[in-house]
């Protein structure tokens, strides 16, 4: 099975390839004829962590070196705590010792955390070189790889310090979903939920049709591309018209304003990104049902899914609703004061607004206790 969805951005179109065995074939579709993404007989620059690499390494090495390319190897520690300008530096002795061009390119293989900082990397690389994505996680598939932000987190705050710079190519291997542990395939199913409740409600139909989506082993080949290619396309169209984040892009922070605070409080420990965001996405319906953006069957249409999905649903115990008040206006979406909430209108729709209240806030946290 194979699908192309483009992201047509002006500046710099490229597609997302979704291909099953795709990491065999990254060598010929960045060197292919006429449209040769990165020249063959340029140097590449592979950057993985340890264990993604023992995976998927010599896979990727084979089909890049067939096709023509000099490569080198970047490890970096896996984790979220190392996605630091220490690991840049890292990078940045790598492309200098092995005197990466500017028609060089840079790939990465792995995570959000190694999309990021390879993005990141080589955005400020000789003022810029290219990057091709290949993630290995699924919220790195539907969400990270996709759309150009790069960056690092600051000792203050997550991605803090980053930069835009789209990839030349996304290729996206369904199969390498196998090795991927159970729950971080739910965090990942977080935000294919997110779509279909924000833009794509034929997705968000299809996912609740499913008998079950608590593991990647009850998915089939087929549902899984589907999950895939709708995905990536959402975030294509949504990218696509708004590329800095001007206005619509933010839709895509659905649930992600709750969830940014929960995981902050708890120190990023015991709750995932992808699962804060479940339980951001709980509030956020809790807040949009007060307030008449959608209805309380809506909302229980997507707690279902969440629940369907093994998705945390209800507040970690012992946080302080103070300190999640709080901690919303420290966020990066807060505009002159006020917070800035993505509100769901109905199923396949949203919107941003800064209306609100602490009082609806307040109430879908107590809801959710
Ligand atoms: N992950 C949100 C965005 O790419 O805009």
């Amino acid at each position: 099975m194979k699908s192309i969805v483009s992201v047509p951005l002006p500046s710099n179109p490229y597609d997302v390839v979704v291909a099953t065995a795709g990491i065999d074939h990254l060598g010929t579709w960045l060197a292919e004829g006429e449209t040769a993404l990165v020249k063959p007989g340029q140097k590449l620059l592979l950057v993985s962590n340890p264990a993604i690499f023992k995976q998927y390494g010599d896979r990727a090495l084979t089909t890049l070196s067939k096709a023509g390319y000099s490569v080198e190897t970047c490890l970096l520690p896996a984790g979220e705590r190392y996605k630091t300008l220490t690991s840049i530096q890292k990078i940045y002795d790598a492309a200098l010792g092995f005197r990466l061009e500017r028609k060089s390119a840079m790939v990465a293989l792995g995570g959000g955390v190694i999309g990021d900082m390879t993005g990141f990397a080589a955005a400020t690389w000789l003022r810029g070189v290219s990057v091709v994505q290949v993630p290995t996680s699924l919220l790195a598939m539907v969400d990270a790889s996709i759309g150009g932000k790069t960056g690092v987190n600051h000792p203050q705050g997550k991605n803090l310090i980053g930069a835009f710079h789209q990839p030349r190519l996304v290729m996206i291997d369904p199969s390498v979903l196998k090795t991927l542990p159970p729950r971080e395939f739910r965090a990942g199913m977080a935000e294919v939920i997110k779509y279909g409740v924000i833009w794509d409600r034929d997705l968000f139909e299809t996912l609740e049709a499913a008998p079950r989506l608590d593991h990647y082993r009850y998915l089939g080949d087929q549902l899984l591309h589907t999950i895939l290619t709708r995905s990536c396309q959402a975030k294509a169209e949504v990218v696509s018209q708004d590329e800095k984040e001007a206005g619509l892009r933010a839709i895509l922070n659905y649930g992600h304003t709750i969830g940014h605070a929960i995981e902050s409080l708890m120190h990023y420990r015991g709750v995932n990104h992808g699962e804060a965001v479940a339980i951001g996405m709980v509030a956020a319906g809790h807040i949009a049902t007060a307030l008449d953006f959608w209805s309380e069957a809506d909302a229980a249409r997507q707690l279902a899914l969440l629940e369907k999905t093994g998705l945390p649903t209800r507040l970690p115990a012992g946080l302080d609703f103070e300190a999640i008040l709080t901690s919303l206006q420290g966020d990066k979406k807060v505009e002159e004061g006020q917070v800035q909430f993505v509100m769901p209108k109905g199923l396949g729709a949203a919107v941003v607004t800064g209306e609100v209240t602490r009082d609806a806030i307040l109430a879908a946290l107590e809801a959710m206790a």
